[in-house]
């Protein structure tokens, strides 16, 4: 379903990726692993079209996405949800979620606010609250919400439980293997290691701006070497 082919971009004359490889195959659910600083963020930016591509190619259904305006990349069905949450803190829950919803590909059974505060219960007593009063984890469920009420065919997850706790965490990997039990395909990129294999098809390492290891989660828990070389663990 996506396909990135030596894909590199620059930060100005500051290259921060050298010639990514990486692949989502339909319904599966695919990681992007790595350090601090080693260019997740800048990967999935890229897809996505915030940051343009210096060069390589980047495959949604055989359409290609470099050069594309990062508007028609979401309408193509590619949905965010982003490093940091980027709730708007000036609409309410309720707002937020409505604000981009779409059903561009006219999927047959579409999200809506309905089945958002079904998914996540804790969000609809919160409907009217503004998004800056919201916690962190309201935030991150709404992130959530909001990128599914673009209804998407591939879901981009930058660091979606990145400082929650331990009971939010969970609430958000059962949602994700809730939305994959749904056939859509994710990309996840995380820092906890053992939910994220226990969901992932295929997993990626990434290393300073290249992909260093890819491989089943399988493969990967019995990788020790690259665990410890590349991921520390
Ligand atoms: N806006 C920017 N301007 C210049 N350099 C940047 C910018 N954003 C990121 N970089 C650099 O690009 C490289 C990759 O950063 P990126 O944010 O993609 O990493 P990451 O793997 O997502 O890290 P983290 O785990 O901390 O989120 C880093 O060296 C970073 O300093
Ligand atoms: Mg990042």
């Amino acid at each position: 379903m996506l396909k990135v082919r030596d894909l590199v971009t620059h930060y100005g004359s500051s290259q921060a990726l050298f010639g990514v490889n990486l692949d989502v195959g339909t319904g599966e659910v695919a990681t992007l692993l790595g350090r601090n600083g080693m260019g997740k963020t800048t990967t999935i930016n890229s897809i996505m079209g915030i940051i343009a591509a210096s060069s390589g190619s980047i495959s949604f259904d055989d359409v290609q996405l470099v050069g594309r305006a990062s508007f028609k990349i979401a309408n193509l069905g590619l949905g965010l949800v982003p490093e940091g949450r980027q709730i708007f803190p000036n609409l309410s829950l309720r707002e937020n979620l409505v604000a981009t919803a779409s059903n561009h590909l006219n999927a047959a059974n579409p999200w809506t606010i309905e089945r958002v505060f079904e998914m996540f219960p804790e969000l609809e007593q919160r409907r009217t609250s503004m998004g800056n009063l919201l916690s962190g984890g309201e935030q991150q469920m709404l992130a959530i919400g909001r990128a599914l009420m673009t209804n998407p065919k591939l879901l981009l997850l930058d660091e979606a439980t990145e400082g929650l706790a331990p009971l939010i965490r969970q609430k958000i990997w059962a949602a994700i293997s809730m939305i994959r039990e749904e056939g859509l395909s994710i990309l996840v990129v995380d820092k906890n290691l053992k939910d994220l294999l226990k969901i992932a098809d295929r997993n990626h390492i990434i290393e300073r701006g290249k992909i260093v290891w890819n491989g089943s989660s399988d493969e990967l828990r019995k990788d020790r070497d690259a665990l410890h070389r590349y991921l520390g663990v």
